[in-house]
C-alpha cells in the first residue's frame, strides 16, 4: 500500500525527510495552488501538509475522499476548517513547540526595533538622511510590558523582557498566582494589564473570543503613548481602531508581523511612520522551519502507519 502526501506550502526539505524516507509514502510538493486546483487534486491524497498560506476550506476537505490527516507545520490552525475536518473524520495535527523560540525572538526584536525606531532610522539613512532628532526612542528598562496570552511564546517573551529589566504584567485565563510568582511577573485581568502597560504584546490564538480583543474600547483604556506589538495573529487587533488611535496620538507606535488579510502589502497601517512591520516572519528561521516540518512529518508517518500521533 502506498500513501500519497501533498505538501502545498513551502516546507523545509530537511524537515520532511521522515516522509521522504518512508517506503510506504509518496510525497508531492506543489505550492501556490488555487482552491479549485486543490479541490481537483485532493481525491488522490491521504494526507495534506500546509503552513499558513494554504487555506484548507470546507470545499477542499469535502473533495478529499481519501484524506486522513491534515498536518500544519506551525502553531495556528486558523487556516484550516476544523469543523469540516471533524465532520469528515480527518485528523488535524500541528507542531506547537517547534517555532516557539523563533517567534519569541522575533517579538523581542520587534519590541526593541519599535522602542528605538530602528526601521525608520534605517529607512531615512538609506535615503541619505542623517536625522538623529526624528529618531529619539525610549528605554525598555523600568517600563511595564503587558503580555496578553501567556502560553508557550508569551512566556518566552516575558522571560526575555525581564532580561531587559522590564516589569511584566500578564493576562491569560489559565495563569495562576503560583505560576506568575514562579515566572516573576504580575498576574492581572485584561483591563488591568492594558491600563498599566507601556508596551503591550499579544500572544493568544485567533479565536471567536479573541477576535478584535484589542478594539477601540480596549485602546481607550490604555495609557496615552502605549506601543503595541502583534506577532500572534491578525484579527486579534481591530486594525481600523489601531489606525485611528495612532493618528489621534493615543497609541505611539505598533510593530506588526501579522495582518487580518495576508499578504498585506497595500495596507493603510503601513503608510503610518509609527508602524513597523514584517511579513509574517515570526517562525521564519532555518531552525524553526526544520523543526516544525520534522514534527508534523513524523506525525503523518505515524498516523498513516496506524500509530498514535504526538499532537492530535
Ligand atoms: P499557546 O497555545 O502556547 O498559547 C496561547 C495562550 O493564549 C494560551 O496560554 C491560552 O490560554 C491563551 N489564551 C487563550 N485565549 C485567551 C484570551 N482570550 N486572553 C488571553 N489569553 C488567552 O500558543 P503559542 O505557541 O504561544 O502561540 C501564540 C500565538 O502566536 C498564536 O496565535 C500562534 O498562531 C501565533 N504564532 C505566530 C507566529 C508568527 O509567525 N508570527 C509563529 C508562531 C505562533
Ligand atoms: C504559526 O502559527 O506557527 C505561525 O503563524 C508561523 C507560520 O507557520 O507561518
Amino acid at each position: 500500500m502506498t500513501y500519497r502526501v501533498l505538501i502545498s506550502d513551502p516546507l523545509s526539505e530537511d524537515g520532511i525527510f521522515p516522509l521522504r524516507q518512508a517506503s510506504t509514502i509518496k510525497v508531492d510538493v506543489k505550492t501556490d495552488l488555487t482552491e479549485a486546483e486543490l479541490v481537483a487534486m485532493m481525491p488522490m491524497y491521504d494526507a495534506l501538509l500546509v503552513r499558513s498560506q494554504t487555506k484548507v476550506t470546507r470545499a477542499i476537505i469535502a473533495a478529499a475522499a481519501n484524506l486522513k490527516i491534515i498536518g500544519r507545520a506551525g502553531v495556528g490552525v486558523d487556516n484550516i476548517d476544523l469543523t469540516a475536518a471533524t465532520e469528515h473524520g480527518v485528523i488535524v495535527v500541528n507542531a506547537p513547540d517547534g517555532n516557539t523560540n523563533s517567534a519569541a525572538e522575533h517579538t523581542v526584536a520587534m519590541l526593541m526595533a519599535l522602542a528605538r525606531k530602528i526601521p525608520q532610522a534605517y529607512y531615512a539613512l538609506k535615503q541619505q538622511k542623517w536625522d538623529r532628532k526624528a529618531h529619539v526612542g525610549v528605554e525598555l528598562k523600568g517600563k511595564t510590558l503587558g503580555v496578553i496570552g501567556l502560553g508557550r511564546i508569551g512566556r518566552e517573551v516575558a522571560l526575555r523582557a525581564k532580561g531587559q529589566r522590564m516589569k511584566v504584567m500578564a493576562y491569560d485565563p489559565f495563569l495562576t498566582e503560583e505560576k506568575a510568582d514562579q515566572l516573576g511577573l504580575i498576574k492581572g485581568t485584561v483591563d488591568e494589564v492594558i491600563k498599566v502597560a507601556d508596551f503591550i504584546t499579544i500572544h493568544t490564538p485567533l479565536l471567536k473570543e479573541t477576535k478584535h480583543l484589542i478594539n477601540a474600547d480596549a485602546i481607550s483604556k490604555m495609557k496615552t503613548g502605549v506601543q503595541i506589538v502583534n506577532c500572534a495573529r491578525g484579527g486579534i487587533i481591530d486594525e481600523e481602531a489601531l489606525y485611528q488611535a495612532i493618528v489621534a496620538g493615543k497609541v505611539a507606535g505598533a510593530a506588526l508581523d501579522v495582518f487580518e488579510q495576508e499578504p498585506a502589502t497595500d495596507h493603510k497601517l503601513l503608510q503610518l511612520p509609527q508602524v513597523i512591520a514584517t511579513p509574517h516572519l515570526g517562525a521564519s528561521t532555518i531552525e524553526a522551519q526544520e523543526s516544525v516540518a520534522v514534527d508534523v512529518s513524523y506525525d503523518v508517518v505515524r498516523l498513516l502507519n496506524g500509530d498514535l500521533v504526538k499532537n492530535p
